[in-house]
């Protein structure tokens, strides 16, 4: 398994590009199963997670192509093409949706278009149990005759979805992805309430109109969808990753450099600036991106809860901790959408970080310096704040299972050497 090697101390100078959104990429890719005609995707990031939805989508009978070929035989492209004429088989296997939580975002569009679905329940993963209820809950609302059987979700429409009013309990990104979806096709209104409002829906419905849906609401709590009898091909470019900027911010901020984020656009990252900015952290907006610095010397502890959006995203508490080790000062930091998304605080720990956790809250204390060590992450973003508190400390660090990395960060080593960071990736022979 390859492992990524950081001597620390270097501050990141320069410009650093933005990749297009996975967790955009994701749902969009899922809406291609709605329509016969051809979806073309540009900006799409070269990640793991984007190869295992693709496999998903191929084996329903999705083809798919990529423009572009790289010199070492794989592809260099970023439009991706999806092409789902005919569904020719309606079940998403274990072996792939356990790969990857965001393969249930199949069960709307097959449900919708083909009347039937057989999608494996994803089961648990390090951040907590993150179970499917509210997706379930959501395709019965539409009419769906759902069993749970074998490790399976067995959903059955044969007579076509019918729209409904969807309360949602909770705010889930992928439940309201996944019904949005679903209702495109469906016979009447589906009005979604405590919808979620994050940018990726609103890029996903965007795409879905272009596609001939009727959809008003997306980016607030509630959603009008009216359902047409079929929808069709359509060219949509993928926004910018919120969460890959926002964790280039505070890489830029721990070790004190100075970096335009090519691509960033700050209303996808408000919450994550607003934040920053007591914390001594500048963020302004520039024609091509973001400029990013430290100003007023040294950073300084703050208090910050994750949120829906437009709330501090979860997917950067792990980051926002790192950089907070350093810190002059106490940050308390409170994790309130995943259970048990605290396993950085050891590794970071072992790195000298001073950090104490009583149930969803992390209190940091900080250290004036991290000290590099072998360490090993258990998920995606987790493994990213060590990248960082990699980048600050003394010494080196090695960080081992970087599978987790590929999964969400483009190219992760070269971008940061390309600003200045000493980090390489050693391949397992
Ligand atoms: C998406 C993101 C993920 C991010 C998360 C929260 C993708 C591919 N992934 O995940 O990176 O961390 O949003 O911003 O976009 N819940 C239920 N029942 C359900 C569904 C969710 O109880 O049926 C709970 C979850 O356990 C969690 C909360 O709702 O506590 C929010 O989860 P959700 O927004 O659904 O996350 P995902 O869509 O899985």
């Amino acid at each position: 398994m390859d492992k990524i090697r950081i001597r620390g101390g270097r501050a990141l100078r320069g410009s650093l590009p933005i990749s297009g959104a996975k967790n955009a990429t994701l749902p969009l890719m899922a809406a291609s199963l709605l329509t016969d005609g051809t979806l073309a995707l540009a900006n799409v990031p070269h990640l793991a997670d984007i190869a295992t939805m693709a496999s998903l989508l191929a084996q329903h009978g999705v083809g798919i192509g990529i423009d572009g070929v790289a010199p070492n035989g794989g592809h260099a492209g970023r439009v991706m093409t999806l092409r789902a004429a005919d569904i020719t088989n309606t079940t998403a296997p274990y072996d792939l949706v356990r790969k990857m939580r965001a393969s249930v975002l199949v069960l709307g569009p097959l449900l919708a278009r083909a009347g039937r679905a057989r999608v494996s329940l994803p089961g648990g993963c390090a951040i907590g149990t993150r179970p499917v209820d509210l997706h379930i809950k959501g395709m019965e609302r539409l009419g769906a005759r759902i069993e749970l059987t074998g490790g399976y979700i067995e959903a059955s429409a044969p007579h076509g979805l019918v729209g409904a009013e969807i309360i949602f309990p909770t705010v889930s990104v992928g439940a309201t992805e996944n019904l949005l979806m679903a209702a495109t096709l469906a016979r009447g209104d589906t009005v979604l309430v405590n919808a979620a409002r994050e940018p990726e829906i609103v890029d996903l419905a965007r795409c879905l109109v272009a596609m001939g849906a009727e959809i008003e609401g997306a980016g607030t709590d509630r959603i009008r969808v009216r359902g047409v009898d079929r929808l069709h091909g359509t060219g949509h470019e993928v926004i910018p990753d919120r969460i890959e900027t926002g964790t280039y911010m505070m890489a830029v901020a721990i070790t004190d450099g100075d970096v335009e984020l090519v691509g960033a656009r700050l209303e996808l990252v408000g919450a994550v600036a607003d934040a920053l900015a007591p914390a001594g952290v500048t963020t302004e907006a520039t024609p091509r991106g973001l400029h990013v610095r430290r100003t007023n010397g040294p950073l300084a502890g703050i208090d910050v809860m994750t949120e829906p959006f437009p709330g501090f995203p979860t997917d950067l508490q792990a980051q926002l901790m790192a950089l907070m080790t350093t810190a002059r000062g106490a940050a308390m930091i409170t994790e309130t959408i995943f259970e048990n998304r605290f396993m950085h605080v050891p590794e970071l720990c072992r790195m000298g970080a001073n950090i104490n956790v009583h149930h969803a809250t992390a209190l940091v204390r900080g250290v004036p310096r991290l000290t590099g060590a072998p360490v090993m992450a258990t998920d995606l973003r987790a493994s990213v704040s060590l990248v960082l508190a990699g980048l600050a400390a003394e010494g080196e660090t090695i960080l081992n299972r970087v599978y987790h990395l590929d999964r969400g960060y483009e190219r992760l080593e070269e971008k940061l050497a390309a600003c200045g960071a000493e980090v390489e990736r050693i391949r397992s022979p």
